[in-house]
């Protein structure tokens, strides 16, 4: 692990394996923390292909047990604009991998509705993510990030109105290449967090993380570099394939 001068945290793993684990014993010990401090642990999970194998995990015997489900409230940092059982939901992904198996209730799981007409979606999980922080800053726990080869990161795309939002937690966004339309919560939203977690891997991130962790371009250009937590830790989790310092 090494720290840079920003006071970020790069924890780099020989493997996409190696990786997995390490997300979810962080994952855990974040859970367990807020679940003893505050009773309750509330968490943005991250769409995409990379964090897979790390919720596969948290259904496993070794990871799930040490978890109180029952005080886990699930959330995601954005969504695609499709109902929950389609292949490109972020929900389905998550549901598939781990959700399916955990003794979670239902009321816990705060579901972007991909479905719904994506203002609507937006601006009904802004009001939830308010409801459940009761009106004080909307804090989570743990929000958990990807990045794009592009140094995007949930839904917020370089160029976009979302980048420099800092009235709404929620936006309607859009992919700028397949222009698929996207539910994101935004910079506001994840630097009030407590903890926020990129996971990165594979040799075709390497030169962005280089870029994003270099911080010498704008958040309008890349995303990612929005992100710092105003009174939180931000740890990079990455493979090696993926590490550029
Ligand atoms: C999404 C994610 C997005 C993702 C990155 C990395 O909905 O796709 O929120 O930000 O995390 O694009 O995606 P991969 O993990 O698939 O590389």
């Amino acid at each position: 692990m090494h720290r840079d001068m920003t006071n970020r945290k790069v924890r780099v793993f020989p493997d996409r394996a190696a990786l997995a684990r390490a997300a979810a014993m962080h994952f855990v010990e974040l859970a367990r923390s807020a679940i003893e401090l505050q009773g309750r642990f509330s968490v943005a999970l991250s769409g995409g292909t990379t964090p897979e194998p790390m919720y596969r995990l948290l259904a496993a015997p070794k990871f799930t047990s040490q978890i109180d489900w029952q005080r886990v409230h699930l959330f995601w940092s954005d969504e695609r604009c499709v109902p929950p059982d389609d292949p490109a939901s972020n929900y389905n992904m998550a549901w598939n991998s781990f959700i399916s198996q955990i003794p979670i209730p239902k009321g816990h799981i705060h579901r972007i509705r991909g479905e719904e007409v994506p203002a609507v979606a937006a601006e009904r999980y802004e009001q939830e993510l308010k409801d459940h922080f009761k009106g004080g800053s909307t804090r989570f726990d743990l929000i958990l990030l990807g990045l794009g080869e592009d140094g995007h990161t949930a839904s917020i795309f370089p160029g976009s109105v979302a980048v420099a939002e800092y009235k709404r937690l929620v936006v309607v966004a859009h992919h700028p290449r397949t222009r698929q339309q996207r539910i994101t919560i935004t910079l506001l939203a994840i630097n009030a967090a407590a903890n926020v977690t990129f996971l990165v891997a594979g040799e075709s991130k390497r030169e962005m993380m280089k870029q994003v962790l270099s911080g010498l371009k704008s958040p309008d250009e890349i995303p990612a570099i929005g992100v710092h937590p105003r009174d939180g830790t931000l740890l990079w989790l990455c493979d090696q394939t993926a590490e550029s310092t």
